[in-house]
């Protein structure tokens, strides 16, 4: 089959276009046509070797993909060949990616594609969706009626962030680099987009939210809690999941004097079982259509080296190249 791998950690460079053989089924697994794939930060920071990962070499690129079932094995209970799935979650714990013309996925972290959703939008949203999910209902429990503020409206994080706390109930202001993505973030649902390369955020969002935020949803790697503590509300809580290398102070009276709390996680903690609640809360409003997929572009799985390079520039070199997910297909 074509795959998109590397032999080694490194550049975009690294990433090898070629023939690798199928993979043999589990008893718990199911062999999966890949239909579409994306790109997450993650799979930088894995692919570059910037953060530990246990990786077998010739090791598949990527995390998540959307396709259809072609072979079961044994053990397997809820899928059978011709059923289309999503997954995060491949490439991971000694997995192989998903960068590929087929995978082996195991049974307990695949999902079910609602009808008429296309495999293109759903995996666009799946490690994204399930990290929102997760942060807003699991972690910050958001509640109809409060504020949540989430940095970066069009990003992949923050756009799920925007649809699904306005989904809850909650009102929502967010930040964007260009007013272009400014009226996109408000074309999501925001209750009030900033620009913040050229408006005031902190006035803005005094004026809007003068009790404080309930929710501050940090997106950023440098977190900076100086400037957030004091913008959240009585007993806020700021959601943090991003920045390994960020050591921030922490003003503590501030904070504990509101009664405040700070929640931190990595998707990739949750149970397969935490996963699968979230999997079908986004299923769910796929289908009804309240939650969009926030896609930048299509490639094929051939241009997987290009799709990083635009990634670790966008996201990490911050130059906004991207308003939300490249997707790709074999
Ligand atoms: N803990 C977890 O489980 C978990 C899960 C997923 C992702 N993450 C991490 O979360 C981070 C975001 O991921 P992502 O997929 O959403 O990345 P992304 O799609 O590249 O989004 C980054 C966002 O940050 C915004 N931004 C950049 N500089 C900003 C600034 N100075 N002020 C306000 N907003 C700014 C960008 O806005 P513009 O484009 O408008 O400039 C963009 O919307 C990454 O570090 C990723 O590794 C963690």
């Amino acid at each position: 089959m074509k795959a998109a791998y590397i032999n080694q950690t490194g550049p975009p460079e690294c990433i090898i276009y070629g023939d690798l053989p199928t993979p043999k089924l589990g008893p718990d697994q199911c062999l999966v046509k890949i239909a579409a794939v994306d790109v997450n930060p993650i799979d930088i920071y894995v692919r570059s070797g910037s953060i530990p990962a246990k990786l077998s070499f010739p090791y598949i690129i990527g995390r998540d993909l959307a396709g259809t079932v072609i072979e079961t094995g044994a053990g397997v209970k809820r899928f059978k060949p011709g059923d289309r799935v999503w997954a995060t979650g491949q490439g991971f714990a000694g997995r192989q990616g998903s960068f590929s013309e087929f995978a082996a996925a195991d049974e307990r972290l695949l999902h079910p594609i609602p009808d008429g959703a296309r495999d293109e939008d759903i995996v666009a949203i799946s490690l994204v969706g399930i990290t929102a999910h997760l942060g807003l209902v699991r972690h910050a429990k958001l509640q109809f009626a409060e504020i949540l503020f989430v940095n970066g409206g069009t990003g992949g994080v923050g756009s799920s962030v925007v649809q699904m706390a306005k989904i809850i109930g909650a009102r929502v202001i967010t930040t964007a680099g260009t007013d272009e993505k400014v009226e996109a973030a408000r074309k999501l649902g925001a209750d009030l987009a900033v620009n913040y390369k050229t408006q005031d955020v902190d006035a803005t969002i005094k004026a809007f939210a003068p009790d404080g935020v309930n929710v501050w949803w940090e997106t950023l790697r440098e977190p900076n809690f100086e400037r957030t503590i004091p913008l959240l509300a009585m007993r806020g809580r700021m959601i943090v999941m991003a920045g390994r290398e960020a050591r921030p102070v922490f003003p503590v009276g501030p904070f504990y004097t509101k009664d405040c709390s700070v929640h931190g996680f990595a998707m990739f903690n949750a149970t397969a079982e935490e996963q699968r609640g979230a999997a079908s809360a986004i299923n769910r409003w796929m289908a009804s259509g309240k939650l969009k997929a926030q896609i930048d572009r299509v490639l094929p799985l051939s241009q997987a080296a290009l799709a990083h390079r635009l990634q670790e520039e966008s996201t990490i070199r911050k130059t906004g190249a991207l308003t939300g997910k490249i997707v790709l297909k074999p």
